[in-house]
């Protein structure tokens, strides 16, 4: 659905994106993440074909966004990052101009208004003034602009910008049930809700591309120290010193403790779970154990050390990401 070739996009000498490369297939929901200014919006601009690269190129439901910029529009529904709206115009009247537009008939795009409408829980505001809306609904117009028109594919950049936490997970489910129908590229700063819904993320930093897998493959991959907390009743003390000279086991850290439970945070190796050797030690004894938990890398943990790593990547790190 998306080919991407060593694009590079300069502006007044300044590069925001390097030669980059990378593919999404057709029926993915992939998440475009890294850190502000990276790049993001510049790469969605050339790709919805507002603006043109400096170098390489990138192809659209196989049409070249330079040659045929009229047939890939066509095929994109695309979200800006500030949603540009008709303030004056009401929700309905918006929607039908835009897919007018786009190129549908009266009655065809009155179907799909309300459709849209439907699909973005719009059609109780239906009737109102744009300008008056909260942004949360000023965002769902937004959408339902970008996806009016049934496009295969849909662009979002970072559609849940400025939207309350309750919004945010309405959006996770609504961009979950888009999938279905539609080929997702989305630009968010939300980790936890890319995790739920893009089978597969592409992060940037500083114009170059740093990693291209499934969120669970880049978390696997992070080479963190596990950790497992440890609530237990007992000498703390004396607990700590043992759990040390657990194989596997790097550090101990006695954390709190408050009407005799104590609070054990224990650092092991890398991809070792000591949670059974902690649990028979702490059980032998003859202490009591309230809570014993490891904790999971989430793929924030994966995002800040990838953008954090000092150092570029070699030539064949980068093609593999792109492949
Ligand atoms: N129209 C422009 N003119 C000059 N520089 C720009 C322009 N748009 C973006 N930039 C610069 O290009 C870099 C990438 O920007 P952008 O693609 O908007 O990043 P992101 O969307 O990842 O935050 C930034 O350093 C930004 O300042
Ligand atoms: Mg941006």
């Amino acid at each position: 659905m998306i080919q991407v070739n060593h694009l590079t996009k300069r502006y007044a000498g300044r590069t925001a994106v390097d030669s980059i490369s990378f593919e999404v297939e057709k029926g993915e929901i992939v998440g475009f993440l890294g850190p502000n200014g990276a790049g993001k919006s510049t790469t969605l601009r050339i790709l919805t074909c507002f603006l043109s690269a400096s170098e390489g190129t990138a192809r659209v439901a196989g049409y070249d966004t330079y040659e045929d910029s009229i047939k890939v529009r066509q095929h994109v529904g695309y979200m800006p990052e500030n949603v540009p709206l008709y303030p004056d115009m009401r929700v309905v009247e918006y929607l039908q101009f835009r897919a007018r537009l786009k190129g549908l008939r009266y009655k065809e795009a009155r179907r799909a208004v309300a459709e849209a409408m439907d699909i973005c829980s719009l059609t109780e505001v239906d009737h109102k003034i744009i300008a008056t809306l909260s942004k949360g609904y000023k965002q769902r117009v937004g959408l339902a602009d970008a996806l009016v028109n049934k496009p295969d594919l849909l662009i979002l950049d970072e559609p849940t910008n400025g939207l309350d936490p309750n919004q945010i997970r309405q959006s996770r489910d609504l961009i979950k049930r888009l999938g279905e129908r539609h080929t997702i590229l989305i630009s968010t700063h939300i980790l936890s809700e890319v995790e739920m819904t893009c089978g597969r993320v592409v992060i940037i930093d500083k114009g170059n591309i740093k990693a291209c897998d499934t969120p669970q493959n880049l978390i696997r991959r992070l080479r963190r120290p596990g950790e497992i907390m440890l609530e237990m009743q007992g000498d703390g003390e004396a607990a700590a010193k043992k759990i040390g000279k657990l194989e596997g086991v790097k550090s101990v850290k006695k954390t709190e403790s408050g009407n005799q439970w104590v609070t054990l945070l224990i650092h092991t190796d890398p991809n070792i779970d000591a949670r059974e050797d902690v649990f028979n030690l702490v059980t032998k004894s003859g202490w009591k154990i309230r809570e014993l938990a490891s904790r999971a890398a989430s793929l924030e943990d994966a995002f800040v050390d990838i953008v954090q790593r000092p150092g570029e990547l070699t030539k064949k790190e980068v093609a593999d990401a792109g492949s």
